[in-house]
């Protein structure tokens, strides 16, 4: 049996700064020769390591239907993100994943979908709606709405996503930022007033599923926004960031109530959440 603790060595193929300030970083790892890629789902994690330094939990940033990388996006708040941003392409990182259960596809195959994202928590909605959007999986899914918001211009992600984005027609982009600078021209405000605006968009938004994640206020905020849409706590899906060790189940730290969010989540229903202590209950 293999060792569930034992890291595979992966490559870094590129590392990119995406914000302005250079707080957040996206490498891109590819497996070692002979390593044959693993497949996941998107809104699953992995935990990256750094030999004598640490072990951090990531989302999965990239699509499983992209290439044979994996790509991370990392916010530069520690020790072990920061010696993640140091790292040069041809540097070697541990990876062991992947982990946790991702965003229930076939739950959400045949739906209207309303993506809802703020900060480096949009990661895994990143590489969800790469997945849905690739032409294998778009006939699975309705109408894809998907709002981003960032705390100001500078601080959006992933750039040349959202411009393929916004010039599909098979899907509704909005961006919105809570402050503008004198170049921004899209919207502003928060992800749940932005939310608030587009619910009037009822063709695309028949919206039957809603998956969000982003920081707890957004988070909080924007609920009774997708209550209001007639959007029912079985059809919310929301992505957990509790601190973490082991990441498989074993050492307790990531527990709520009978729930290791490494195993059973990070991606619970907000029906399920309601029966869990914490704050979206
Ligand atoms: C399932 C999951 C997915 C994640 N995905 C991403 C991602 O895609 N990109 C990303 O940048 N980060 C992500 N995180 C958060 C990331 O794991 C932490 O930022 C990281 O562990 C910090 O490690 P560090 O050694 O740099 O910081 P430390 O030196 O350990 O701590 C620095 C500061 O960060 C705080 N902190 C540490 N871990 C967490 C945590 N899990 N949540 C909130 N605060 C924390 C500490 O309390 C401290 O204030 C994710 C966490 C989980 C559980
Ligand atoms: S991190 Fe160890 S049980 Fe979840």
């Amino acid at each position: 049996m293999s060792n569930p603790y034992a890291p595979i060595p992966m490559r870094v193929e590129k590392s990119v700064t995406e914000t302005e300030d250079g707080s957040i970083r996206t490498i891109s790892l590819s497996f070692p020769d002979g390593t044959a890629p693993f497949g996941f789902v998107p809104g699953q994690f992995a935990e990256l390591s750094i030999l004598g330094v640490g072990e951090a939990p990531f989302g999965i940033a990239s699509s499983p239907m992209s290439s044979d990388m994996l790509d991370f996006t990392i916010a530069r708040v520690g020790t072990v993100t920061t010696e993640l941003h140091f790292l040069e392409p041809g540097e070697s990182v541990g990876l062991r994943g992947p982990l946790g259960n991702g965003y229930p596809v076939e739950e959400l195959s045949g739906r209207d979908l309303l993506v809802i994202g703020g900060g480096f928590g949009f990661s895994t909605l990143r590489a969800f709606t790469n997945y849905a959007l690739h032409p294998g999986n778009r006939g699975n899914f309705g109408g894809i709405t998907v709002v981003y918001g960032a705390r100001n211009p500078g601080l959006l992600l992933y750039r040349d996503d959202l411009c393929d984005w916004a010039s599909r027609d098979d899907m509704n982009l909005v961006v919105t930022v809570d402050r503008a600078d004198e170049e921004w021209t899209g919207m502003t405000g928060t992800v749940p007033a932005a939310v608030e605006k587009v619910k009037g968009v009822k063709s695309v938004l028949g919206g039957r599923a809603a998956l969000v994640c982003g920081p707890p206020a957004m988070i909080r905020y924007t609920l009774p926004v997708l209550a209001d849409l007639g959007l029912a706590p079985a059809d919310v899906f929301l992505s957990l960031e509790m601190k973490m060790k082991c990441g498989i189940g074993k050492c307790g730290r990531c527990g709520i109530g009978g729930s290791y969010v490494c195993t059973d989540g990070p991606v619970y229903s907000l029906e399920r959440l309601r029966g869990l202590p914490g704050e979206f209950r």
